[in-house]
């Protein structure tokens, strides 16, 4: 599949960072004809998952970077989000509805890139850090009419 466009940006893990993350990602991905309502679903997977970078993998030390990259195909668009913070031991537990090992949180940011998006994969292993690979196809202009 031709690849057509694609950004890749280091930023900082530092909270304020995870709106940047949304909305650039959002106004990237707008280059594809995605609807509204699909780049609302981009826009939380991208959150959620830099921001599992900054509180899991990093515990939040503000000084870590998180890489976001985005390619862009004629009818999908790939993001891979990855840190290099202390990884997941067992990621098919951590995929789990409501798993989390922070009692703060809900346990449900990969349930949401794995419904707003059309493939997750998760890369991980203890210190070697994670990286997160999801697409989403656009729908032909009949099927979101519908
Ligand atoms: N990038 C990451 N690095 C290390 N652990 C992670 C990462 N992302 C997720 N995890 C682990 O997976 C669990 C589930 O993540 P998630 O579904 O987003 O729920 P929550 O963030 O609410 O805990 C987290 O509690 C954490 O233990
Ligand atoms: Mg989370």
């Amino acid at each position: 599949m031709t690849l057509f466009n694609h950004v890749r940006m280091s930023i900082l893990s530092i909270p304020e960072n995870v709106a940047f993350a949304r909305v650039s990602a959002a106004a990237f991905a707008s280059q594809l004809e995605y609807t509204i309502n699909d780049l609302e679903e981009i826009k939380v997977a991208v959150s959620e998952a830099v921001a599992n970078a900054i509180v899991h993998a990093y515990g939040n030390q503000a000084d870590k970077l998180v890489t976001i990259e985005i390619k862009l195909y004629p009818n999908k668009m790939e993001i891979i989000v990855e840190d290099s913070g202390i990884g997941i031991k067992d990621i098919k537990r951590a995929l789990q509805p409501s798993y989390t090992t922070d009692p703060e949180r809900m346990g449900l940011g990969f349930v949401f890139m794995q419904s707003f998006m059309d493939s997750l994969k998760v890369d991980s292993s203890p210190g070697k850090g994670t990286k997160v690979i999801m697409t989403k196809s656009v729908n032909s202009k009949i099927m979101s009419e519908q």
